[in-house]
């Protein structure tokens, strides 16, 4: 596992088709979960996350978390790709929407969300699940960022989010 994980190496930024990509997740998985076993400190989980998702799904440009830092506050946490904002208020783009609902935010075209705060400009399409604690808080949002139109689909979003539950939620004693 020298090289994080096993996977046909594709180009970046290239959009395979649903199937192809939801493939290619599900192939990782099983090597994702083993690298986490039983590791429970939150940002060595998130970076290992940020790193693995990274070589999973080359037609992003950003991948990484945000970290609730006060009650209406995210600041960036461990990624991968282009700098990414700092800070985000819970008001604002749909890093800050996922946040305030708890709900995940997929964007096909972040030109049509409103408020889309444009870190990399380059940027087309997002997606956004929050992660949440063993006592339902939202501790933090995985952000996933593709310069490629609607590169996120429904059935990613719950892979990731089934995930991002195993990883956080359902974990005992994570360290946050
Ligand atoms: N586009 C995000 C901001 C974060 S970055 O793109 C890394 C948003 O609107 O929340």
């Amino acid at each position: 596992m020298s090289e994080g994980i096993e996977l046909t190496t594709l180009p970046r930024d290239v959009l395979p088709t649903v199937s192809e990509r939801v493939a290619r997740l599900r192939e990782a998985l099983p090597q994702i979960r083993a690298v986490l076993s039983g590791e429970r400190d939150a940002v060595a989980l998130e970076a290992t996350l940020a790193c693995l998702l990274w070589e999973t799904l080359p037609w992003c440009n950003w991948v990484g978390f945000y970290r609730r830092v006060e009650e209406r506050t995210l600041k960036v946490g461990p990624y991968h790709g282009t700098m990414g904002c700092l800070t985000i208020s819970f008001d604002r783009g749909v890093c800050g929407a996922a946040a305030r609902t708890g709900e995940i935010q997929r964007v096909p075209d972040v030109h049509a969300f409103a408020g889309h705060i444009a870190c990399d400009d380059r940027s087309r399409s997002e997606l956004v699940i929050p992660v949440v604690d063993s006592e339902g808080r939202v501790r933090a949002v995985l952000d996933l960022d593709s310069t490629l139109v609607d590169a996120f689909a429904e059935e990613e979003a719950m892979i990731l989010d089934a995930l991002l539950r195993e990883t956080f939620t359902d974990r005992d004693e994570v360290r946050w």
